[in-house]
């Protein structure tokens, strides 16, 4: 701008360049699943220009909720204009008011759920909570009712497996159109992919690509060249991508079993197969 411009003009102008940045209501959402890759996506996602994302959880439309949209507005990052704002919470897929409350924000809000085998899932929700505590019984203890072959579906980490149900709940709310489903297997195997996939449902050019990532053998995941924060090459932290702990194989084998219908009906409902066997 010329400094012989009134300031109101010059601001107008700018307004109009869209340089003015201001705070946004997120249009697209991580809604789940917990342990399914959620950070990675974020962080992939924080590479392209036309993406601006809060930093950690916010938690709106479930614990927060009664704070408002300024409230919820204040926690987004600044945008200029023709930026997405989006967060991601992955309570939201599972928690039951939620949908409803997003609508009413947003009919039109863009979903994408990173769906991850509900067995591996567990056992990393299961890894995560062992980790902060001193003494935690052991995986097959918790997930059959005592020292039975019954699953214990009342337990969380299980609970949350069980996709069918929770997306069932959500298109009761939003058409499937709205959703995109993330592989969690994928965006450990061929991340590209699956950003692409996420670009294309934002309508975003295909900025990520191959140039971004490349395999840290030692962390044994896909790790940035170079982020929005960092120059350098690095990984998601210590956190992400835990070893996980021995399990009896054959507690292992009954799980399958129980989320293996589970699994088709959601294969079905999501239109996707992703091949939890
Ligand atoms: P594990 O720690 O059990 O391996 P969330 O961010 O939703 O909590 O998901 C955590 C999971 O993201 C990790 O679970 C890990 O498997 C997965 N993940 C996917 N891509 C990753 C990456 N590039 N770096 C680290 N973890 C990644």
């Amino acid at each position: 701008g010329t400094p012989e411009r009134g300031t109101s003009d010059y601001q107008t102008l700018k307004q109009q360049e869209g340089l003015i940045s201001s705070r946004q209501l997120p249009t697209a959402l991580i809604i789940g699943v917990k342990k399914g890759g959620t950070r990675a996506l974020l962080e992939f996602l924080r590479l392209h220009p036309a993406i601006r994302a809060a930093g950690s959880e916010v938690h709106f439309f479930d614990h927060h909720y009664f704070k408002g949209f300024r409230w919820y507005r204040r926690r987004m990052p600044p945008t200029l204009s023709g930026q997405i704002t989006m967060e991601k919470t992955p309570s939201y897929f599972i928690t039951s008011e939620v949908p409803k409350r997003v609508k009413h924000m947003n009919p039109g809000m863009k979903l994408i759920v990173v769906a991850r085998d509900p067995v591996t899932r567990a056992i990393s929700d299961y890894t995560q909570v062992k980790s902060k505590r001193r003494k935690m019984p052991r995986f097959e203890d918790l997930a059959f009712l005592n020292g039975s072959r019954i699953v214990d579906t009342s337990w969380m980490p299980l609970r949350i497996g069980v996709y069918v149900r929770h997306l069932e709940r959500w298109l009761q709310h939003f058409p499937l159109s709205q959703f995109l489903f993330v592989s969690g297997e994928r965006l450990i195997s061929d991340p590209v992919m699956e950003i692409t996939r996420v670009q294309d449902f934002l309508g975003l050019r295909r900025v990520i690509c191959e140039k971004n990532f490349y395999f840290n053998a030692t962390k044994g995941f896909p790790c940035l060249l170079k982020s929005e924060d960092r120059a350098t090459p690095h990984c998601l932290g210590k956190n992400k991508g835990r070893s996980h702990p021995y399990i009896d194989p054959t507690a292992i084998q009954r799980l399958r079993d129980f989320y293996r219908p589970f699994n088709q009906r959601f294969y079905q409902l999501a239109g996707m197969d992703f091949g939890w066997y």
